[in-house]
């Protein structure tokens, strides 16, 4: 069997390659078919169409209102060069060692402060509402960026179902704890589980994205397979891969970068130009595939639906 991590090392677009996670996943895309009917057109597959090698999705290409009109980093960008600290601190690492991850039968347990818990398979998930195809652009702290066009619903689906009560103010994400399987987790890079969390209002922002996919395809193990979350005017690190729990909390849950450096990475971690990482600048990002940097933006450009949270906040002491 092709392995993934030699497919990603070349520049094969993801229409001439068949992962054989959309292989096993067929039956739920097959779904998605029938949700087609609200506006994003995802054809149901047909046997054929696999075999021979055709894209496996094709989307209507028109874009959701919160999508960038910028230029989208190559899917070959996208794939090898991640944060994914359970398989390895390099950039490489998560592409040459995700695979070991088995994501059949994946679960999420939504749990905590809501009156309905409840267990949701990725099919479950994914059939509250029609997916939608988001060009979000992703800054990470180190002060690179790209632009993704990520597959995925809202969050607010999702807690929607399950009736957070009034005491819900926060939700913490947890991703897998596996060390079998990521052998990241053998080193104490951080302390597992990798949790990140938000603020509930933040949660239900309608720009916060519980993502399965990319480029029209299931999202591969090394970015977050088979269900993360994409927040994006934060730094990349809020956005939790491989999320196993959602959990609704009355207190701030504990992140794990935080944790790990309090100083250097604050709960919030709002993109912003004007607060800098004590050890680095945040006034410029690199945009992976160019050379010239460029400046960074307040909120990462999404400052016309999130800045209205952060009213009165002095955001230099809530960095
Ligand atoms: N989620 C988990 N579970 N573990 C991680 O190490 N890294 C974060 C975030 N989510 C990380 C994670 C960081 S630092 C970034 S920049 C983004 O994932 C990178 O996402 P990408 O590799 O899909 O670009």
């Amino acid at each position: 069997m092709m392995r993934l991590n030699s497919i990603f090392k070349t520049d094969t677009r993801p229409s001439e390659i068949t992962p054989k996670k959309v292989l096993e996943s067929r039956r739920s895309w097959m779904k998605y078919g029938a949700l087609s009917l609200a506006g994003i057109a995802l054809p149901a597959r047909s046997e054929d169409a696999v075999k021979e090698k055709k894209s496996p999705l094709s989307f209507d290409k028109q874009k959701s209102k919160y999508s960038t009109n910028e230029e989208k980093s190559s899917y070959s960008d996208i794939t090898s060069y991640n944060n994914f600290y359970e398989f390895g601190t390099g950039k490489e690492d998560p592409a040459q060692y995700a695979h070991q991850l088995n994501t059949d039968g994946w679960t999420v347990e939504v749990v905590g402060e809501v009156l309905k818990p409840r267990i949701f398979d990725v099919d479950q998930m994914m059939s509250l509402a029609p997916l939608e195809e988001r060009i979000y652009r992703l800054r990470c702290v180190e002060a690179w960026s790209m632009v993704i066009p990520w597959l995925g619903l809202p969050l607010s689906k999702i807690l929607n179902e399950v009736q957070p009560t009034g005491n819900a103010r926060f939700v913490e994400f947890v991703s897998l704890h596996d060390p079998e399987q990521m052998p990241g987790q053998r080193r104490p890079s951080l302390d597992w589980p990798y949790t990140e969390g938000l603020r509930i209002d933040e949660a239900m922002n309608p720009l916060t994205l519980l993502t399965m996919g990319l480029y029209g395809e299931l999202l591969p193990n090394q970015n977050g397979a088979p269900v993360r979350l994409v927040v994006p005017w934060k730094y990349g690190f809020k956005s939790s891969k491989s999320i196993v729990t959602i959990r609704l909390t009355e207190h701030q849950p504990r992140t794990s970068w935080n944790h790990s450096n309090p100083s250097e990475y604050g709960f919030y971690s709002n993109v912003n130009p004007n607060v800098s990482h004590p050890r680095w600048s945040q006034r410029k990002e690199r945009r992976i595939g160019e050379f010239f940097k460029r400046d960074t933006e307040l909120f990462n450009g999404y400052s016309e639906w999130v800045s209205g949270m952060y009213g009165g906040m002095d955001l230099s002491a809530h960095f």
